[in-house]
């Protein structure tokens, strides 16, 4: 298995036809790659990743993952499922399922037999550190805990593509090392392709490429 390529070509959002969210930003990655997406509130960080993700879509230019274009699925849903892993800026844990349940959500929609739900779910936990936490609810877990199950549930697929949108950024520095290693190990074994919003100074070390976003558009690629 291999990461997706992303090929992203003069893409622009806006909202409400006046918050211009994203302008004519061009960017390619490939399979493989681990790029940190960094800038200031507001400069359209969560927006791009939205439109890799398929979460929403493009106002002009194309958006192509794995050589699909993303605006033009016939099935957005199993394309995301089979494709990509998102860590949510707000975690978006469901709240009537305990932490196992939550990392266990795409492998239901995948079909896994129950047993390997199970085993892959409390091993991801495991690996974030909440192997002691797998029946509490989210209401139950401290929000950098809410924060290591989204991260969980967003690797439970094995994407080949993560999207993650600041999966640090409640977290104390030796818990985000901890992710951040996480996910540099998965990355080396599954090729998964990264795109990580992040202020973690441990993101420098480790990401290929810092992307950074100042109002719509990309103004340092190095
Ligand atoms: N659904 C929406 N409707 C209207 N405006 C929006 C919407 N989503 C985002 N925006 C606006 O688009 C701009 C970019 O927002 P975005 O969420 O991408 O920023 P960000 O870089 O992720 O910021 P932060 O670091 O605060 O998370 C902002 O000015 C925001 O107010
Ligand atoms: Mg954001």
């Amino acid at each position: 298995m291999s990461g997706a390529a992303v090929e992203i070509d003069g893409v622009s959002k806006t909202y409400d036809g006046r918050v211009r969210a994203l302008r004519d930003v061009s960017l390619r990655l490939g399979p493989g790659d681990f790029a940190a997406l960094t800038g200031p509130s507001g400069s359209g960080k969560s927006t791009l990743l939205n439109l890799i993700g398929s979460l929403d879509s493009p106002d002009a230019g194309t958006i192509v993952v794995d050589g699909q274009r993303v605006d033009r699925l016939a099935h957005p849903h199993r394309f995301r499922l089979e494709v990509i892993g998102f860590v949510f800026q707000f975690h978006h844990l469901l709240p009537m399922l305990t932490a196992r349940e939550n990392v266990e959500v795409p492998l239901i929609a995948a079909g896994l037999p129950s047993g390997e739900r199970h085993e892959r779910a409390d091993e991801l936990l495991g690996e974030v550190g909440l192997a002691a936490r797998a029946s509490h609810l989210p209401s139950q877990l401290s929000g950098g805990e809410r924060q290591r199950v989204a991260v969980a549930r967003a690797l439970a697929n094995r994407p080949r593509l993560l999207l993650a949108d600041e999966p640090t950024g409640a977290l104390d520095s030796v818990a985000g090392e901890r992710i951040l290693d996480l996910l540099g190990r998965l990355r080396e074994a599954y090729g998964m392709t990264m795109v990580v919003v992040s202020y973690d100074p441990g993101i420098g070390e480790r990401a290929e490429r810092m992307l950074r976003l100042e109002d719509g558009r990309i103004v340092e690629d190095a």
